[in-house]
């Protein structure tokens, strides 16, 4: 099966009634039903399915092993999001082993197609949850305390999906099975379009986090308060909006954005009570990254006390930049015959491995540039190339 023609069996699943696209979040009814398929189309191949104690499925092609290669990427996606990010690095997965089989191939080192649990923090708030759990990279506790939107805890949520709340953290039997991950992924900006090549490879990810803002102040009513009677907390947040704008523009090659701004209760003749609004910066290094948001921060605590505010920051997640290993990037680059090497300002399951084992990373053009909208693309061709160039790299790293 095509890896498009994968995506055409999902692509009635969890669709956004308000955006357009996709909403798919961890464990919610959208990502369970595309688990299912998952474990479906692994069988079909022959392939046994586990899933570990954080909620990642694993697909194992022949015995479960340590030192395997490993495959795959995401299902859940952002609000609205596109059809390919995720999704087009699990079918890929499945479609290369397709095509290995097809050639005769049969791995000698172990090989799983692997779907990473919430990986866009979607639901939860903290991006690559599935990996950060496996791998240490974040306290279970705290991942346990997560809250939905809902108010549901990624604890009652991972019970209600069959996991055992008190069993997530630290995988070291599943981290040890992983000798090496290639996460194949579309491309998220314009770096293939304007290179002009349909597949390439990562050499490095930004460094980036998320940062809420939480501002308190005075509910009250929008007729009868006088202005200089309020303590309106979405006041200081609209200028926390245009601080993240003016800081990352100090910074070279810096990025900072508030996609999520929540004013409670959120009545339009409502003074609001409190706003959350989360900051997403990514820069080049840690030192810029923390400069962005030191800035930020300033501008928000000013803000907040012109107007009597109260100002909250918590830091929810943070990764530092990412350099792919440089052995195996060059090891697929060459195996691909020379495709580009290009950076990404993404952020991937791949990344948080890369602290623990040889991680590679290849990208399929996406002819939009756009990426966390509907409007994100790949054509089929590309990514039947994608799918022929992930098998070479596999074969070249399993066989
Ligand atoms: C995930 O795609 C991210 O970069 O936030
Ligand atoms: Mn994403
Ligand atoms: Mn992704």
């Amino acid at each position: 099966m095509t890896a498009t023609g994968l995506l055409d069996a999902i692509a009635g699943v969890g669709r956004d009634p308000r955006r357009g696209g996709y909403s798919r979040h961890g464990f919610d009814r959208a990502e369970l039903e595309l688990r299912e398929w998952f474990t479906e189309e692994a069988r079909r191949r022959d392939l046994a399915v586990r899933c570990d104690r954080n909620g990642n499925l694993w697909a194992w092609w022949g015995e479960p092993g340590a030192d395997a290669v490993v495959t795959g990427s995401h299902l859940d996606s952002v609000p609205g999001g596109g059809a390919f990010d995720g999704p087009l690095g699990v079918v890929s997965a499945l479609a290369a082993v397709d095509v290995l089989r097809e050639n005769g191939f049969t791995p000698v080192r172990p090989f799983a197609v692997v779907v990473f649990a919430e990986e866009e923090g979607g639901r939860f708030g903290v991006p690559c949850l599935g990996s950060r759990l496996l791998s240490g990279a974040i306290d279970p506790d705290a991942a346990r305390g997560l809250l939905d939107p809902g108010g549901v805890t990624f604890a009652e949520a991972a019970a209600e999906a069959g996991l055992d709340p008190a069993r997530l953290g630290r995988d070291d039997e599943a981290l040890s099975a992983i000798g090496t991950f290639v996460e194949l992924h579309v491309e998220q900006g314009r770096g293939l379009i304007d290179l002009g090549a349909p597949v390439g490879v990562a050499d490095s990810i930004l460094a980036h986090g998320r940062w809420r803002f939480r501002f308190a102040g005075e509910g009250n009513h929008a007729g009868a308060t006088l202005l200089g009677d309020r303590r309106d907390p979405v006041v200081p947040a609209a200028e926390t909006v245009l601080a993240a704008r003016i800081a990352a523009a100090d910074v070279p090659g810096a990025r900072a954005t508030v996609g999520r701004l929540v004013p409670n209760p959120g009545g339009t003749n409502v003074i609001a009570s409190t706003v959350d609004l989360w900051l997403d910066a990514r820069a080049g290094d840690d030192a810029s990254t923390r400069q962005v948001v030191a800035h930020v921060r300033a501008m928000a605590s000013a803000a907040a006390e012109r107007e009597g505010c109260e100002l909250v920051v918590t830091e929810e997640s943070y990764g530092d930049t990412v350099h792919f290993d440089t052995g195996l990037r060059d090891r697929v680059v060459s195996a691909l015959g020379g495709v580009p090497v290009l950076p990404t300002g993404a952020g991937h399951d791949a990344g948080i491995l890369a602290a623990h084992v040889p991680t590679a990373m290849l990208f399929v053009r996406n002819p939009t540039g756009v990426s966390h909208a509907p409007e994100e693309f790949a054509e089929a061709d590309d990514c039947e190339t994608g799918v022929s160039a992930l098998a070479t790299v596999l074969k070249g790293l399993a066989g």
